[in-house]
């Protein structure tokens, strides 16, 4: 199963800024073919993206979409919209949209349904609050979100991936330890093959929360992290070239 590094630059980057950032980054992993990159820019920025991508060895991925086709929705993004664009990924149930957007279980369900129907590969987010983890409720959070996400989508688990992301570890230099991230990568693997268990193993799980070039490698070494999903140190160009080539 080939690794998968995945920039979400949430809000960050204008189209003009993605330009530059992508001269700057493309030739720095143009060698890269034994791993999967992405870019998960914002929607404003995925035309220029799109175009500076082709041909390349790095996908495009989006950080949202809406489960609907198209119609009255102000403010929504088809899954049609994105694949025209170019688009291969998309973020499902980010702890952001869970927490800042009120997104519920349901209504991720809902979207990555769509994704499924349509073909667009999901990247689903899952991972425990503070306090539930303080609680020790980590393994019980996850794999609510994670039977409530999937409900209806059992036998699709290999078209999907998973992104393990503790919402403690996001945006504060605190990431999960290593060991930690595999024991519940481990853990979420188990329960794939509990909720379908025919799955051929083609679900990454990726680790996500605090990722800096620096601790990129020690997760990957981990063998059950298939791979990261990266916020603040992919919005410098080098930072995530470093990362991506960490291991
Ligand atoms: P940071 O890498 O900034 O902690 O963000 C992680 C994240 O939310 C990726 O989706």
């Amino acid at each position: 199963m080939i690794k998968l590094i995945s920039a979400n630059w949430k809000m960050n980057l204008t189209p003009s800024q993605t330009e530059s950032y992508l001269e700057r980054f493309l030739p720095l992993v143009k060698d890269v073919t034994d791993r999967e990159v992405l870019l998960c820019p914002p929607f404003p920025s995925l035309c220029v993206a799109q175009r500076m991508l082709e041909g390349s060895n790095v996908r495009l991925g989006a950080q949202n979409c809406f489960y609907e086709k198209k119609g009255a929705f102000t403010g929504e993004v088809s899954i049609d919209m994105l694949k025209e664009l170019g688009v291969f990924y998309v973020i499902v149930g980010h702890s952001e949209r869970r927490w800042i957007f009120g997104e519920s279980d349901e209504l991720i369900n809902k979207k990555l349904t769509a994704c499924i129907e349509t073909g667009l590969r999901p990247i689903l987010c899952v991972g425990e609050r503070i306090e539930e983890r303080e609680a020790g409720l980590t393994l019980k959070v996850v794999e609510t979100q994670l039977r409530i996400a999937l409900s209806g989508l059992e036998a699709y688990t290999d078209s999907i991936d998973i992104a393990y992301e503790p919402v403690w570890a996001i945006g504060t230099g605190n990431p999960a330890t290593p060991e930690d991230a595999q024991f519940v990568h481990a853990f979420i693997k188990d329960l794939l093959s509990q909720i379908n268990p025919e799955r051929k193993g083609n679900t990454r799980i990726l680790y996500g929360g605090s990722v800096n070039p620096s601790n990129a490698g020690q997760f990957m070494s981990m063998g059950d992290v298939d791979g990261l999903l990266v916020g603040s140190s992919s919005l410098d160009p080098d930072s995530f070239a470093h990362i991506v080539k960490s291991f």
